[in-house]
């Protein structure tokens, strides 16, 4: 998480500033304000590890230095009177996991050391450098190969020698404001189907799903080929029923208005598996956090309805902070105060069209502290099946309490209980493995998982959420239908409870939210937003509501995601089940400093070339380019496309070879 350094006057830098000039001096690290520390999770502590446990490398505990968090970053201003930087550098003990990541130490943009790849368990790495002339150092830990997750870092007795001043400096520029702007036209009057075009179910369980379209009401929705036990609203444009018989269908569903009409041949598949596109919802969580209660969720209902269920959103989950206090003598699990019929909300949120969540832990409590579902697995799933539970995010939190120092079969194993619960209860529920425990996509699958948290909380920063994104592709292969990484949620509109004080607009910028969106829908990464949908924004809505974007995230072939590293950023690609190929062009830069601060204006303002050899992708000769949140063609292109991206921000097409 930023550790507020754009929200530091600059002025008060130099008042922080130690040493007296042209006296020889020893200043140590943590005596600086590690607020200008930009670290991608939890904020730095002083003498202490990330989590305010001592700092501990190898068993040897250190008195002084700064616990920190990959991706960590933290320019200091020597203005070229210093004579050395020394210290160690190592994984702190404290961790949970043996975690990879590298300790750096960057001169006037240049790297003069590294730690090479580091983990718990190793001992510190000394260092003693000299910094003759050197205007401006960065202390970096970075990613070393498998995400940010867990890689508690400590910087440790590290002092610099000078006979000036250090001062910290903030390593990223501040935002210039770029205004919101809107890419999308607007969908037209004649319909256009946007529902997912495969669908599973298990044989016996209730069958809902529904036609979502856009395009002028009244509109009749129909359904011709349909198995027996189905049948279809053609008001509402539900498929609801339940199938007997394994095996596939292919039905034609059709919706129809005075403008026009719109078909699409969606397959169903009746077997194990559900869940065969990414889910795209809600969750109360990033908005509303603990405080979130039985309005709040019907109003999100509401407003899903209104504006987004035309373009395929269908779920609506409530996080954490529902439940009740006890337990009732049957061991039966309520809501709390906020919450007093279940049931009632669930065929309010079903009454929509819509799909309702909720969240548990394998835990004796939840993260938020509430009641979780440790011994009471089986009589939970029953009880969430009665009240129409569609979805299940299942948080691993104080199950920890049993693995102080897990493995991954440790882990892995209460997730398979809760799998076995949910699959004797008589209704599909989607099962997130909601815990972001490194490598989970090497076990979830097993585990009976549809989708695993990949990471740590998201919050709405750059810096976050790139850190998140652009390592997705260490997880990529384990992406199929019905499994999927999930980044964590949409960080775009208002939102802000789930990790701070008020609700407020995203902090990304208009052009990061539109490089977030596109780039977990080619990730096939669950779109899960945390906004306050009553309160959306023109701009948000139009992120939220390209059909063709989300038609990438919502490809029945989930294939996994590529990623190309060039000069300016990322080329991330995925093929998609026509043959196509969805591309994104990303402006990235995953260490992100700014060495001169007076460049940040320029450096922002200005477009990054990037071009792709679509050799890359196995196309050769001719190809065809089409701008997906313009929606428009761009033309026909031969062996490779060139573009332009702004700061931050993405082109994202789609390519298809002639
Ligand atoms: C965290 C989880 C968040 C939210 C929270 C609820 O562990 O990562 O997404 O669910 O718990 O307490």
């Amino acid at each position: 998480m930023r550790s507020g350094i754009c929200k530091v006057v600059l002025l008060t830098v130099s008042m922080l500033a130690v040493g007296i000039t042209g006296r020889a001096k020893t200043v140590y690290i943590d005596e600086l304000d590690t607020r200008f520390v930009l670290q991608d999770w939890g904020a730095p502590v002083v003498n202490k590890s990330i989590v305010g446990k001592p700092l501990r490398v190898a068993g040897k505990e250190y008195s002084r230095g700064i616990g920190t968090h990959s991706i960590s970053r933290f320019l200091l201003n020597v203005e070229g009177k210093a004579k050395s930087v020394s210290g160690w550098a190592g994984a702190d003990d404290g961790n949970d996991f043996i975690c990879n990541m590298e300790f750096k130490v960057l001169a006037d943009g240049q790297e003069i050391w590294s730690s090479g790849v580091m983990h718990r368990g190793m001992s510190a790495k000394k260092f003693n450098l000299s910094l003759k002339g050197i205007q401006k150092i960065a202390l970096i830990v970075a990613e070393a190969g498998d995400g940010i997750m867990y890689d508690h870092a400590d910087w440790l007795e590290v002092k610099i020698e000078t006979a000036g001043n250090v001062t910290p400096e903030p390593v990223v520029p501040q935002n210039i404001v770029k205004e919101k702007y809107i890419l999308t036209p607007k969908p037209g009057l004649s319909p256009r189907i946007n529902s997912p075009k495969v669908f599973g179910v298990r044989p016996g369980s209730p069958f809902i799903y529904a036609i979502a379209a856009t395009g002028e009401r009244p509109a009749k929705f129909t359904a011709s080929h349909l198995p027996d036990g189905l049948t279809v609203d053609e008001e509402t444009g539900l498929i609801t029923g339940t199938l007997k018989k394994r095996g596939t269908y292919n039905i034609v569903t059709e919706v129809e208005n005075k403008h026009g009409s719109d078909s699409r041949i969606v397959r169903i598949e009746a077997g194990d598996k559900i869940c065969l596109t990414p889910p795209m919802g809600w969750c109360s969580w990033n908005c509303w956090g603990l405080s979130v209660d039985e309005k709040k969720v019907k109003d999100a209902a509401d407003a899903m309805n209104a504006y987004l269920f035309d373009h395929g959103w269908t779920y609506i989950n409530i996080d954490d902070g529902w439940e009740a206090e006890k337990r009732d003598a049957d061991g039966e699990l309520h809501g709390n105060v906020k919450f007093p019929d279940f049931k009632r909300l669930s065929d309010y949120v079903h009454s929509k069209k819509l799909k309702f969540g909720i969240y548990s832990s394998p835990g004796p409590t939840t993260c938020g502290g509430y009641q979780g579902s440790y011994q009471h697995e089986k009589n939970d799933a029953k009880t969430w099946a009665k009240w129409g539970v569609d979805y299940l995010k299942y948080d691993y939190c104080s199950y920890s309490q049993f693995t102080p120092s897990p493995a991954e079969s440790e882990i892995k194993e209460p997730y398979t209980v809760m799998r076995k619960a949910l699959d004797e209860a008589d209704r599909d529920i989607v099962y997130c493995v909601g815990f972001g425990a490194p490598n989970v996509w090497n076990w979830a699958k097993e585990a009976g998982g549809n989708l695993w948290r990949t990471t740590r909380d998201i919050t709405d920063e750059w810096n976050v959420v790139s850190a998140i994104g652009f390592f997705q592709d260490v997880c990529a292969e384990s992406t199929a239908p019905g499994c999927y990484n999930d980044a964590d949620m949409l960080v775009v509109g208002k939102l802000g409870l789930g990790w701070g004080e008020k609700v407020h607009d995203s902090y990304l910028t208009p052009d990061e939210q539109y490089s977030h969106i596109s780039l977990w829908c080619i990730l096939s990464a669950p779109l899960l937003t945390g906004c306050d949908m009553g309160d959306m924004d023109d701009f948000t809505l139009n992120l939220l509501t390209n059909d063709e974007v989300l038609a990438v995230n919502q490809d029945p072939a989930a294939m996994p995601a590529h990623k190309i590293i060039t000069e300016n950023g990322q080329i991330w690609w995925k093929m998609l089940e026509d043959g196509s190929y969805a591309v994104g062009f990303f402006n990235a830069d995953p260490y992100f400093i700014l060495w001169d601060q007076s460049k940040g204006e320029e450096i922002q303002r200005k477009n990054y070339p990037m071009t792709l050899d679509v050799k890359k992708l196995g196309i050769t000769g001719k190809f065809t380019v089409r701008d997906l949140w313009k929606q428009s063609d761009l033309g026909r292109f031969d062996s490779s496309f060139s573009t332009e991206v702004p700061y931050h921000g993405t082109h994202f097409v789609k390519i298809r070879r002639e």
